[in-house]
Parts: C-alpha cells; sequence; structure tokens
C-alpha cells in the first residue's frame, strides 16, 4: 500500500517534471524571446544563485542604473510575484536545462531552494533563524519563528520529514515549505497556499477594500499596482513586523489538525468523541458562540471586570493593556497634585491597522507624596500585535471614574517622549508628569461586550478573538516545558500562554 503511494508520487513527479519543462521554457520564450517587453531591459549578468553568489535582499541599495523607476526595483525585491512583468524572476529558483530536482528547481530540495534565500542570504525573512532583518539594521524575531534547532528552537514544524498531523486524518504528510505556501505568490497573506490538503481555503481579492476571503491581514492600496496588499508596518520602538491578522488562519491550520477547530469533536471516528478542547474564534470575553441552540454554545463569558487581556496576538484589534503591579509613583520630576483626592486613574489600549482595542484595564494609583512634585510610572508589556499604544487619565479622583471622564494624554505616535521600552523585559514605560492635561474629547473606547459577530452590521468583526496563532508560532517556538520536555509550537514556556489570558 505504501509502495503502491510512492510509486504514484514519482510518477507524478515525472509527469511534472514534463509539464515544468514544457510550461516553463514556453513561457521563457513567450515573454523573453517571442515578445519581449520593450519598456525593461533585465539586469544583464550571470543569473542570480550560482554557486557562491547570493540574491539581492530588498534592503540592498539599488545600483544598478538601468534601475532606473521604482517599478523594476520591486520586482527585483520579491521574487514570488509580478511574473508578468519580470520572467526573469522564475530564473532564481527555476533552471531550464540543469536543475538539480523535479520542477527544474536549482536545488536538491524545496527547503534548500526557499532556504538560500530565507537563510539571511536573500532576504529579510531569515526562516531557518527565525529572525526579521528591520529596516533600523536591527535583528529581531520573525514573526512565523524559525526552523533550526541549532538556533535553540525546541520545536518546529517538521519539514522534509513524514509525519502524521495531530488532530487530522491519520496519513502520514511530507511536509514542504511548499505545503504551506506558493512560491508564485497567492492573494493571501505571506502567500499562502490556496488550497491545502485538499481543503480550499481561499484566495484573498486584493481588488477590494473590504474582501474577507482567504488568509487575509489588514491591508492598504498599494497605488503602483492598484491593488490592497498586507499592511505591514515595524513597531518603532521594538522594530518588530506588526500585521493586524484578519482571518482564515483557523481554517489553515485545521486543514491539517482539522479536530482542532472544534470545541467538540463533530466526526465519528476518533477514539475519544467527547474530546473538549479550547475554543478558538472567541471573543476574549467568551461566549463565544452565536446562538444559544449551538450545541457547542458556552456559557462562559468574562466581561467587565473580569474581562481577559493578552499580550499575544489576536484575530482582529489588540487586546487592551493591563498594566503590571510595578507601576508607581515618584515624588520628582512632575507637577501631579496630592492635595484633596489622590487617586489617577488609567486606560491603556492597543491600537493596530484595524483599530483601537477595546476599554483597557482601569488601573488606579494612588500618589502620596507631601507636594505637587508627582510622576507617575504605568509599566506595562508589550502586545505582539499591537503597533502603538493610546493612554487615558481621569482623576485625581478617590473613587473609580466613567469612561467619559477620561481623556488622551498620550500616544506613542504623537508623544513619544513620554514612553519608553525596555527591550529584555518586553516593557513599556509610560511617564506621567502631569504636562499633559486629559484631551476629554478624546474618551476610550467602550469596554469589550460580548458582541456577536453580526456579519450584516459588521458589528465586532474586528474585536480581538483568540486562534491558533494566539497560542503558537506557525514555524518554530523557543519556548521550553519544565514538565514534559516538549514545547509545541508554544509562544511561551509551560502553560505560559494560558496565564497570559487568565490571570489565575
Ligand atoms: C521563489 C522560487 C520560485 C520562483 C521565483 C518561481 N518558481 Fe516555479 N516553482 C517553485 C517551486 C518550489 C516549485 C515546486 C512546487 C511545489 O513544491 O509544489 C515550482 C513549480 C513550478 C512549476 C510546476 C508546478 C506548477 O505550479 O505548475 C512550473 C510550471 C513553474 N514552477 C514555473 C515557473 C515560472 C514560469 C516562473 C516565473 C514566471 C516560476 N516558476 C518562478 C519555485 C519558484
Ligand atoms: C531568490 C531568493 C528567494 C528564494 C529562492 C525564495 N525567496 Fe521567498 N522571498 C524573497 C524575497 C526577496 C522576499 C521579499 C521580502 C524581502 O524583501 O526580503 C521573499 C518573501 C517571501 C515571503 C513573504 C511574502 C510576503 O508577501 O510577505 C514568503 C512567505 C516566502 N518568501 C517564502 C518562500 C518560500 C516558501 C520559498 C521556497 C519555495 C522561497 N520563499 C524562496 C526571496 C526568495
Ligand atoms: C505549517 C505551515 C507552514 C510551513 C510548513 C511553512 N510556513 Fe512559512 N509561514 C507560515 C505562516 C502561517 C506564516 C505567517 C506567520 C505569522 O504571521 O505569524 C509564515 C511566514 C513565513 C515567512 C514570513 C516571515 C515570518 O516569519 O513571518 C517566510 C519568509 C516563510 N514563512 C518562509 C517559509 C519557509 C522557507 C518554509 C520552509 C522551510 C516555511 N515558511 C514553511 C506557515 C508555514
Ligand atoms: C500541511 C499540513 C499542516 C498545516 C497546514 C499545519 N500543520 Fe501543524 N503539523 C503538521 C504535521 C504533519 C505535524 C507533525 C509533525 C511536526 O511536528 O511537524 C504538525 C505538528 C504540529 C504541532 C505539534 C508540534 C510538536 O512539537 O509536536 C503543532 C502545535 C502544530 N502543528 C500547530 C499548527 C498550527 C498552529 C498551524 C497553523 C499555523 C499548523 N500546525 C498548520 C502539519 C500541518
Ligand atoms: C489557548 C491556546 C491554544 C490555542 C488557541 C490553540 N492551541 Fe494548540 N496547543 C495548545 C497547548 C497548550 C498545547 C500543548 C498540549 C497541551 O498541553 O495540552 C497545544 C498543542 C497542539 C498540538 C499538538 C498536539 C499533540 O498531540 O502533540 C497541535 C497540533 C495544535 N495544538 C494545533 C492547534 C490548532 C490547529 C489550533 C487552532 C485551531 C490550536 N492548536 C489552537 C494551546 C493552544
Ligand atoms: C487569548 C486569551 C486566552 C488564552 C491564551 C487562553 N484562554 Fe482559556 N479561555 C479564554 C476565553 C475567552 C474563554 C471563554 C470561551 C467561551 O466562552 O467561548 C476561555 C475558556 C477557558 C476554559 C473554560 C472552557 C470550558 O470548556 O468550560 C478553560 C478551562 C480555559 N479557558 C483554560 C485555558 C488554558 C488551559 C489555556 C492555555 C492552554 C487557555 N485557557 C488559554 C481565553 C483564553
Amino acid at each position: 500500500m505504501h509502495m503502491k503511494k510512492l510509486l504514484k508520487e514519482n510518477y507524478l513527479r515525472i509527469l511534472f517534471l514534463c509539464t515544468a519543462t514544457i510550461i516553463a521554457t514556453s513561457f521563457y520564450l513567450y515573454n523573453n524571446i517571442a515578445f519581449a517587453e520593450p519598456t525593461w531591459n533585465p539586469p544583464s549578468g550571470p543569473p542570480l544563485l550560482i554557486d557562491g553568489e547570493t540574491a539581492p535582499r530588498s534592503s540592498d541599495p539599488d545600483t544598478n542604473p538601468e534601475h532606473n523607476n521604482t517599478r523594476i526595483l520591486d520586482q527585483r525585491s520579491n521574487p514570488h510575484a509580478a511574473f508578468k512583468e519580470n520572467t526573469n524572476a522564475c530564473a532564481h529558483c527555476h533552471s531550464t536545462h540543469m536543475g538539480k530536482s523535479a520542477n527544474l528547481l536549482r536545488e536538491s530540495t524545496r527547503k534548500d531552494l526557499c532556504f538560500s534565500c530565507h537563510d539571511g542570504r536573500g532576504s529579510k525573512y531569515d526562516s531557518k533563524g527565525g529572525l526579521y532583518y528591520s529596516s533600523a539594521g536591527t535583528v529581531v524575531d520573525s514573526l512565523a519563528g524559525g526552523f533550526n534547532t541549532s538556533a535553540g528552537f525546541t520545536s518546529t514544524h517538521m519539514i522534509e520529514d513524514n509525519n502524521i498531523a495531530p488532530g487530522g486524518t491519520q496519513d502520514q504528510i511530507m511536509l514542504v515549505c511548499t505545503s504551506c505556501h506558493n512560491p508564485h505568490g497567492t492573494g493571501n497573506y505571506r502567500n499562502l497556499a490556496t488550497e491545502i490538503n485538499g481543503v480550499t481555503i481561499g484566495n484573498h481579492n486584493k481588488k477590494l477594500a473590504d474582501a474577507r476571503d482567504g488568509i487575509f491581514v489588514a491591508s492598504k492600496l498599494d497605488p503602483k499596482t492598484n491593488l490592497y496588499q498586507p499592511d505591514i508596518r515595524e513597531n518603532s520602538f521594538t522594530k518588530a513586523e506588526v500585521v493586524s491578522y484578519g482571518g482564515g488562519f483557523d481554517k489553515f491550520c485545521s486543514t491539517c489538525h482539522k479536530d482542532y477547530v472544534y470545541y467538540h469533536y463533530e466526526g465519528t471516528d476518533m477514539n475519544d468523541p467527547t474530546k473538549y478542547r479550547h475554543p478558538v474564534g472567541t471573543l476574549l470575553t467568551g461566549g463565544s458562540r452565536t446562538t444559544t441552540t449551538d450545541p457547542q454554545e458556552m456559557p462562559l463569558s468574562y466581561t467587565y471586570p473580569n474581562s481577559l487581556f493578552t499580550t499575544l496576538p489576536t484575530q482582529g484589534v489588540p487586546s487592551g493593556v493591563y498594566p503590571l503591579p510595578k507601576s508607581s509613583f515618584s515624588t520628582t520630576g512632575g507637577t501631579l497634585n496630592v492635595t484633596g483626592a489622590n487617586k489617577y486613574w488609567y486606560i491603556i489600549t492597543g491600537v493596530n491597522m484595524l483599530g483601537e482595542s477595546h476599554q483597557g484595564y482601569i488601573k488606579g494609583i494612588s500618589v502620596t507624596g507631601a507636594t505637587a512634585t508627582n510622576t507617575v510610572n504605568l509599566v506595562y508589556p508589550s502586545i505582539s500585535n499591537a503597533l502603538s499604544y493610546k493612554v487615558y487619565r481621569a482623576g485625581p479622583s478617590a473613587s473609580e471614574p466613567i469612561r467619559t471622564q477620561f481623556g488622551l494624554i498620550g500616544s506613542t505616535t504623537t508623544a513619544t517622549a513620554s514612553f519608553t521600552y525596555d527591550p529584555i523585559k518586553r516593557e513599556y514605560t509610560f511617564k506621567d508628569n502631569g504636562s499633559v492635561s486629559p484631551d476629554t474629547t478624546k474618551n476610550p473606547p467602550a469596554i469589550n461586550k460580548q458582541e456577536p459577530l453580526d456579519t450584516t452590521s459588521q458589528i465586532g468583526i474586528n474585536a480581538p478573538k483568540i486562534m491558533c496563532l494566539t497560542c503558537h508560532f506557525s514555524h518554530g517556538t523557543k519556548s521550553h516545558d519544565y514538565y514534559t520536555g516538549e514545547s509545541k509550537l508554544k509562544r511561551k514556556n509551560s502553560m505560559g500562554v494560558c496565564q497570559d489570558c487568565h490571570k489565575k
């Protein structure tokens, strides 16, 4: 049975090889010889990625005098798309007569091919080491993590190895980079495949501003292509990339781990059909299900003041901020008054490209010095999918004020001097020295209500929700589970991902 499967696979490979040769050659002939595009002369010189050479990184200065317009710079930077105008890009990966493996690939395996650039040599994404080369010249963690166990990754999706996906069918899967990514580009975020394991995931429609199909993140119109491209930005403090996850990720992961998307397994052939799982697609307030007749309905809810706050990435806007207990005041450096009512109240929200979080936790800080010279230091952990933060203040007043009494006093996008960031602890400090009075026309957003997803009115559509990527990295993790020694691609050590939300 396994032999048969192998034969079948190889038979397909041979077929692929022939088809690929014909298609690639005719593509090449069509574009380069017969109907060469007059508007652009491809760079002269030897093809990239021959032995000892490296591909350009998009951050490299473009010194080629032939590259005198920005369109060409774009084409050079990303070999995965814009083929219509840049057929030369095929040669980064394919060699018509000297391919080392099926599909005329330049390297012996698909992994080697991808790593010929994504190991730090040919792209700002080093997926081997899980690194991102930021525009500031710093090297920070990449979003998906890395694959190289000798770089400290304790568990990874195992590439080019036969394995059974937990929670999936019992078939062996030979996981390759192209199981999840399409090297020729798709409409989806990160060129994620449009079909995996026979399951259609969909293709994000980049022509529509509000398209919610396929695997998508917040996007913006690219004036050059007139298409909506993922709006990926760098956080000005961490230099890490920030992506506002829009949707499709749970579906994506469950193409191989099909059971894990259900709170209850719905199939018939599992050993224990009564297994419960942590829900995904759930708002941070819980009570995820939209109807009470849904058998998977969960009665739990975490409404204010028991709302859950997390630093983990959510689908939608980030979670609100939960300031750390070590937030305090100092009796110098500011003008905060202590006469009369002596408590200052703060709300910090997280902002990404989809919008602002729900109302953050209300933190009260008693200022008990003798004179009006006080400063409040709010310390809070970095939220991985927040691009910026806003701080609102109310008071001084002894009792907890209502939302409309809060006014904006700082935002990382405007008053950066009040914010500092500690990259080791991954913590921010906001200093309120009293110099900015609250702008009471700018109130914090409403508290995180249980807004059932209403697809027509789109209410709650961008509210923060749990997804597979909340707890797991996609490629690999450096975390470690002290009891089992395993790490299962989890974003934090042991049960750290659970504590990050539930704070038991
Ligand atoms: C970034 C690397 C890369 C670039 C650039 C690239 N390819 Fe590919 N191509 C691959 C890989 C990897 C495969 C094998 C696909 C798989 O693993 O499923 C492949 C497969 C193919 C196939 C056979 C399977 C299929 O999808 O039809 C054809 C034909 C092909 N490529 C043509 C092209 C042409 C033409 C270009 C340029 C317009 C191009 N490729 C550019 C990496 C690349
Ligand atoms: C010739 C070099 C090269 C090869 C080979 C290559 N890539 Fe890339 N890749 C790039 C560059 C350049 C970018 C654009 C980002 C940047 O500026 O570094 C990129 C971007 C990506 C992205 C992010 C896309 C996005 O829009 O955010 C993914 C995912 C990716 N590559 C996967 C792969 C996979 C999988 C393979 C192997 C099939 C592969 N790459 C092979 C150079 C390469
Ligand atoms: C199990 C599916 C899966 C496999 C296998 C996979 N990737 Fe990815 N990859 C993803 C997802 C999902 C993301 C986006 C992660 C995020 O935004 O958190 C991603 C992101 C990336 C990026 C963008 C940088 C980053 O860290 O976000 C690159 C480049 C990339 N992958 C290359 C590769 C290469 C090279 C391989 C093979 C060695 C590979 N991927 C294998 C799912 C996969
Ligand atoms: C193309 C199929 C495929 C997709 C898509 C996929 N996985 Fe996997 N996954 C596997 C296979 C096969 C294994 C078992 C072998 C291994 O660890 O790589 C696995 C293992 C895992 C493990 C266990 C790792 C360990 O240390 O034992 C986790 C956790 C996981 N996947 C999470 C995810 C998440 C999260 C996503 C979505 C970002 C995802 N997977 C998408 C195929 C897939
Ligand atoms: C709330 C956090 C959380 C979310 C959300 C989550 N996981 Fe997990 N996952 C875990 C933890 C924790 C483990 C480790 C196993 C354990 O301790 O029970 C794990 C383990 C796994 C494993 C390995 C199981 C094994 O037997 O080796 C896979 C595969 C997996 N998750 C896939 C997924 C997929 C797919 C999704 C989205 C549908 C998802 N997870 C969502 C926390 C989460
Ligand atoms: C991103 C925030 C978040 C993370 C991380 C998280 N949870 Fe939850 N958890 C929730 C929410 C929200 C609910 C309520 C779900 C609902 O009502 O639909 C919930 C529900 C639960 C429940 C009740 C489920 C039931 O069947 O009654 C338990 C138990 C639980 N979580 C444990 C965990 C554990 C263990 C982890 C770590 C693997 C974890 N949670 C990680 C947000 C989170």
